[in-house]
């Protein structure tokens, strides 16, 4: 250890400090913050506000746990008849944002695309300028229903078709779906984009809600914070795994060729995507629930082929590296399903994650503390200085 003064350049570098730090590498472990919102339990259980959820799951609808999240508490009857009101007329999107979409090129990835227009909505808020309570919580629900409005909007504008408005009777995973094929949902479809929903609308401190609450940590704004979580989920070791669980499931063309194609990936020291957590000592509590989703989805669409591939590929991973699917394993599988193309799987997860994200950012925001660690400094000191004329 180097044996420097202690000179206080700020409050928060020192010389002796930086010498001492132990470094936990990827945050392994730590605890950055408190939370109520969620809870993951590493032997394979997850709860929202203290709900497990595998009850959420089966007995309430997606907008319930959005409800649950924002608000803490789940609605009564009244109150969710209200909020399902408002999150279908908050489907609606500036005209600006439709032309923006319509001027974009259709070749970038559409969680770009995402990005850059949850980050303009800022300029069409209601609510411009009012940083209070009440007002960040009609920006939390009004986010709720226009990430997903949006990823509708940018599929349909790619196929230069016209963004289509939400229809009052169905719920709201329902019209999502509808905005986003232009088809109504059946009754095995509805069932499974909703609990798709729910099963993706949070967990715990995962990189991009970690992401969202840095953000909103400094006092800056909702869809500062929002943006800042959409570009972490891109990212393939997150959100972005279950699209490239589809090129994989895409590349393996039977149940026999499984075995070699796992295989030459381990050897070439690849990580098969959508398997492994952090969190999770075992089983990851989502994937029995869109395994099963999946399952009824396949066998009624009678597309058994790419379900049962699925399950060869969970079974030889597993004998192999004793790893298990996590949530974007099945989800994968799902949306294929559901006719999502994969380039929009990630931006489906962003549509339901955004409830957790808000909710962490009113959190964080209550919590009123900046989050900023320090580093351990491994670099050089007192180095000679030579003016550039020498170098
Ligand atoms: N394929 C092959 N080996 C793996 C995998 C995998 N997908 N995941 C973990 N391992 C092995 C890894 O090689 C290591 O083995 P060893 O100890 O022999 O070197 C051990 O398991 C621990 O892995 P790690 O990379 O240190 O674990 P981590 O906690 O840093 O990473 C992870 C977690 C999710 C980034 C990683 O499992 C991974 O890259 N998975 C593939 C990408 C993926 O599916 N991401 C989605 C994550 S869950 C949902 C979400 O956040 O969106």
């Amino acid at each position: 250890m180097l044996d420097l003064p202690t000179v206080a350049f700020t409050e928060e570098f020192t010389m002796t400090e930086t010498s001492e730090k132990i470094v936990t590498r990827g945050l392994r472990n730590v605890h950055a913050a408190e939370t109520k919102i969620s809870f993951v339990d590493p032997e394979g259980a997850l709860y929202y506000l203290g709900y497990n959820i595998d009850d959420l799951v089966e007995y309430v609808c997606y907008e319930e746990v959005a409800y649950l999240l924002i608000n803490k508490k789940l609605p009564t009857k009244k109150e969710l008849v209200e909020f399902q009101h408002l999150l279908e007329s908050e489907m609606k999107l500036p005209e600006a944002t439709i032309k923006s979409l319509e001027s974009t090129s259709k070749n970038c990835h559409p969680m770009e695309v995402l990005r850059t227009e949850v980050s303009r909505l800022s300029q069409y808020d209601p609510d411009y300028n009012d940083n209070s309570e009440l007002a960040n919580k009609r920006r939390a629900t009004r986010l709720v229903a226009m990430v997903p409005a949006l990823v509708a909007a940018i599929y349909r504008l790619r196929k230069s078709q016209k963004p289509l408005v939400a229809v009052k009777e169905f719920g709201f995973a329902e019209n999502f779906l509808y905005l986003f094929r232009g088809i109504p949902a059946d009754g095995e479809e509805k069932n499974a984009i909703d609990r798709f929903m729910t099963l993706h609308a949070d967990h715990g401190f995962n990189a991009s809600t970690f992401a969202a609450r840095v953000t909103a940590s400094t006092n800056s704004d909702v869809y500062s914070a929002v943006t800042s979580a959409i570009g972490t989920l891109k990212g393939p070791l997150h959100g972005g795994a279950s699209e490239k669980v589809m090129h994989m499931l895409d590349d393996i063309n039977t149940e026999e060729e499984v075995e070699e194609y796992i295989q030459s990936m381990l050897n070439d020291q690849k990580k098969i995507m959508g398997f492994g957590h952090r969190m999770y000592k075992t089983e990851d509590p989502r994937t029995k629930h869109l395994r099963g989703i999946a399952e009824l989805l396949c066998r009624h669409k009678n597309s058994l082929k790419i379900y049962n591939l699925s399950l060869k590929i969970e079974n030889v991973v597993h004998e192999k590296k004793k790893i298990f699917p996590n949530v974007d394993f099945y989800a994968a599988v799902t949306l294929n399903t559901l006719g999502v193309s994969s380039e929009f799987f990630t931006p489906f997860f962003a549509s339901s994650r955004i409830s957790g994200w808000v909710a962490h950012i009113l959190e964080q925001y209550d919590d009123a503390v900046l989050l900023r660690p320090s580093s351990k400094y491994v670099g050089e000191f007192e180095k000679p200085f030579i003016p550039i004329e020498k170098r």
